[in-house]
């Protein structure tokens, strides 16, 4: 991608002041480093970047922000693109239980956008490696997906857009909607109309 096309995308539609440039890292948990980088690397391809432990008296003690609460866990960082890392802890065999995708403040999944020739490539990976995967499925309009779950029990999405073709796929626009489309399901929320102005003011008519 060219720094012309990077000046050219807009920043996050949001107040003029903020600027959210997508995601920096996302951490993840596994109780086995190993075969998440054989999935990560091994079977998706991607690039493993950084691999470290967490410096000690971050773990157990008043040290700890919210890190895992175990000493000096690994913790490596892979490339998942838009100059965004997919990050994992390594807690300690059987100090966690499975976490639940559906319990409130866990991750349900996450999609990594990818062009459809990388779809297909990964779809042939998973394949060669036994792994199922549901999809493609169109799960927003233009916007095409598999679904798999990685050796952790990780819900991921694999989202394309053919209509960008095998460059990287604007993804907000595709799904932007205009306000009269918002409100049909905002009005569900509640009748506020001040409230339901001042949520969409960014939208077009
Ligand atoms: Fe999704």
């Amino acid at each position: 991608m060219t720094d012309a096309l990077v000046t050219e995308r807009p920043n996050a539609r949001t107040d003029a002041k903020m600027s959210f440039y997508g995601v920096h890292h996302l951490a993840l948990n596994t109780d086995d480093m190993k075969m998440t980088v054989d999935f990560y690397v091994g079977v998706l391809g991607m690039q493993l970047v950084h691999a470290m432990k967490v410096p000690p008296g971050l773990g157990v003690g008043p040290g700890n922000r919210g890190n895992p609460p175990f000493e000096e866990v690994r913790h490596y960082f892979f490339d998942m693109g838009r100059d965004g890392l997919l990050a994992f802890f390594e807690m300690p065999k059987g100090a966690k239980e499975k976490g639940d995708r559906n319990a409130l403040g866990a991750m349900q999944h996450v999609s990594l956008a990818v062009s459809p020739e990388t779809q297909a490539s990964i779809r042939a990976r998973l394949d060669a490696h036994k792994v199922p995967y549901d999809g493609p499925l169109e799960v927003l309009p233009g916007v095409f997906s598999i679904y798999v779950f990685d050796p952790n029990d990780i819900r991921l999405e694999f989202s394309c857009q053919p209509k960008n073709g095998e460059g990287e796929p604007s993804i907000v626009p595709q799904v932007t909607q205009t306000k009269a489309e918002a409100l049909h399901e905002l009005r569900s929320l509640t009748r506020d109309e001040t409230w339901l102005a001042g949520v969409t003011a960014g939208l077009k008519e």
